[in-house]
C-alpha cells in the first residue's frame, strides 16, 4: 500500500513508525551520491518537506535517478540522524516509474522567476512555492465550507451561463454557437448569453427561500485589467442572508475572513513558515494580528476626507464621488488604519444598481473590506428590497427592465431585507500567503492574451 510522505513526516508519534516497511511514491528533487550511501530527496506534493531516502549506491542505476523522475521506493523507516526530520527511508528497492531527461527538464534545481514558471504551468505545481499555494488554496476552500456550514448557511450552485449582467459593467464574455454576428434569437439559448460575472442575483433567489446561502464558483470578467490583482476568470464566494441588513453583512464578512486566517494558521503552519521565510517576512505576525484585532470602520465620505488631507500624492486624485483606486484602498488599510478596514455608504452612482439606497438619497448601503497588501478583498451590500425604488434604479442605470423581470418579482412577492457580499478567492490566497501576483495563486490563470493550459 502507498504511504504518503505527509503521513510519515507529520506523524504524531514518529517513533511508532520506526521499523515499518512502506512503499513511497514521488518525484525526485535531488540525488547525492557518496561512497557508502546515496541520498535521494523525494517529494510527493502532500507536504512541503522532502522525504530523505537512503540507498546503497552499488545497487543503483544513477542514469535514471534524475531530478524530476518519478520513483517508487520500498523500504524500512528508520530514525534520521539529521535534525530536519525525525524519520528517513532506508530503501530496499527503487523503481523509476517515469524517467526525466536531466538535460531538457525545465525545472532545474535553481530558483526560477515566477514569470518563467507561468510559462510552464503544467510543471510549476511541482515547485515548493506552487505546492504550498495549492495546499493553502485547498485549506481555504475547506475553511469556507466549514465556516458557512457552522453558521447554518446552505451551499448552493448558481449558473455559469447567464443572461443578466449582475454588476452592470457590461464586462461579460459572450457565449455563442454562432460563427458570425447574427440575430441572437437564432443562437443556442434563443437570446444573448454570457459567462457570469457573479452568482449574486441567482443567490438572492435562493436566499429568499432558504434564508442563508452561499455560492462558491468561478466567475468571469472581460475587463482589460492587466494588474497583479485582476484575473479574467476567478473564484468567488458569495454568501447571501435574508432578514439581514448591512450590519449583519459586515459582521459576517469580518468573522469569515478571520475564520479563514485562523484556519490556515492552525492547519498550514509548515507552508506559512515557508512563505514567511521566502516570500513575505513578517507574514505570520501580520496574519496573527488580523485574526486577533477588530477591523476598523469608516464611511466612504470620511475615507475621502482622510485621503484628501493625508498629504500623499496619489496617481489618481480623489474627490467625493470618484471610485477609489487600489492605491487609495491600500493607503487606508496599510498606513491609516494599519489593519483591515470596512468602508461603507458609497455614492450610489459608483456602485451597482441593486444596492439599497440610504435615506440621504446620495449613498447606498454598500461595504467593501480593504486589507493591507491587497486593497479590496470583499465587496458587498444590503440589497434594495423596495420594488418601486429598484425599478427606478434599473431605469436610471439604463438597464433593460425585461432582463430583470424575475429579480423584480422577488420584491413583489414576499420581499424581505437582505444582504450579502462577494470575496475574491484568489485575493484571499494572496492575502494569506504574501504572494504578490494573482497569476501565481491560481493554477491556470486567465488574463488578457493568456489562456494556455
Ligand atoms: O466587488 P465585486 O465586483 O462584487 C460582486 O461581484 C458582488 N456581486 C458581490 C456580492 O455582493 N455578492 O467583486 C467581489 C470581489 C472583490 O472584492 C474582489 O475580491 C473580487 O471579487 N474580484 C476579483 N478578483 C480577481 N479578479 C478580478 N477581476 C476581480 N474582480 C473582483
Amino acid at each position: 500500500m502507498r504511504t504518503k510522505i505527509k503521513q510519515i513526516l507529520h506523524a504524531k508519534d514518529p517513533s511508532s513508525l520506526i521499523g515499518k516497511t512502506v512503499s513511497v511514491y514521488g518525484w525526485i528533487r535531488t540525488v547525492r551520491a557518496q561512497k557508502t550511501f546515496a541520498f535521494i530527496e523525494l517529494n510527493d506534493g502532500t507536504t512541503l518537506a522532502n522525504l530523505q531516502i537512503l540507498a546503497d549506491p552499488s545497487t543503483i542505476d544513477f542514469t535514471q535517478l534524475t531530478t524530476g523522475a518519478s520513483l517508487l521506493a520500498k523500504g524500512t523507516l528508520v530514525e534520521s540522524p539529521g535534525k530536519n526530520q525525525a524519520l528517513e527511508l532506508k530503501a530496499e528497492t527503487l523503481s523509476v516509474l517515469g524517467p526525466c531527461s536531466a538535460e531538457t527538464f525545465p525545472l532545474q534545481k535553481k530558483r526560477h522567476s515566477f514569470e518563467f514558471l507561468r510559462t510552464i504551468a503544467h510543471l510549476r505545481p511541482r515547485t515548493n512555492t506552487q505546492g504550498a499555494v495549492l495546499r493553502i488554496r485547498s485549506a481555504l476552500a475547506l475553511a469556507t465550507h466549514l465556516f458557512f456550514n457552522q453558521r447554518g448557511f446552505y451551499y448552493v450552485q448558481t449558473p455559469i451561463i447567464t443572461g443578466s449582467d449582475c454588476e452592470g459593467g457590461g464586462e461579460m464574455f459572450r457565449v455563442t454557437t454562432l460563427d458570425k454576428e447574427t440575430d441572437p434569437s437564432k443562437d443556442f439559448f434563443g437570446k444573448p448569453a454570457y459567462l457570469t460575472v457573479s452568482g449574486q442575483l441567482e443567490g438572492e433567489i435562493l436566499a429568499l427561500a432558504l434564508s442563508d446561502i452561499y455560492t462558491f464558483g468561478p466567475t468571469f470578467r472581460a475587463e482589460n485589467s492587466n494588474t497583479s490583482r485582476h484575473l479574467a476568470e476567478f473564484w468567488m464566494i458569495e454568501p447571501e442572508m435574508a432578514f439581514a441588513d448591512l450590519k449583519d453583512d459586515m459582521e459576517c464578512a469580518e468573522s469569515y475572513l478571520k475564520f479563514c486566517v485562523k484556519y490556515v494558521l492552525e492547519h498550514c503552519q509548515e507552508d506559512l513558515q515557508f512563505f514567511d521565510k521566502f516570500i513575505e517576512n513578517g507574514l505570520l505576525t501580520r496574519l496573527q494580528h488580523v485574526a486577533a484585532s477588530p477591523f476598523a470602520h469608516l464611511t466612504y465620505t470620511h475615507a475621502v476626507d482622510i485621503l484628501k488631507k493625508c498629504g500623499k500624492t496619489f496617481e489618481f486624485p480623489v474627490e467625493w464621488g470618484t471610485d477609489l483606486q487600489s492605491e487609495h484602498e491600500r493607503y487606508l488599510a496599510e498606513e491609516h488604519c494599519k489593519k483591515p478596514v470596512i468602508l461603507t455608504d458609497y455614492p450610489a452612482a459608483i456602485k451597482s444598481f441593486y444596492m439599497r439606497g440610504n435615506d440621504d438619497g446620495k449613498t447606498v448601503a454598500a461595504m467593501d473590506v480593504l486589507v493591507p497588501k491587497i486593497g479590496e478583498i470583499i465587496g458587498g451590500s444590503q440589497r434594495e428590497e423596495r420594488l418601486d425604488i429598484l425599478e427606478q434604479k434599473i431605469a436610471e442605470f439604463g438597464l433593460n427592465r425585461d432582463d430583470y423581470w424575475w429579480y423584480l418579482q422577488l420584491r413583489e412577492y414576499g420581499s424581505v431585507p437582505h444582504a450579502g457580499f462577494g470575496l475574491g478567492f484568489e485575493r484571499l490566497v494572496l492575502f494569506t500567503t504574501g504572494m504578490e501576483n494573482i497569476r501565481d495563486v491560481i493554477p491556470f490563470p486567465r488574463y488578457p492574451g493568456h489562456a494556455e493550459f
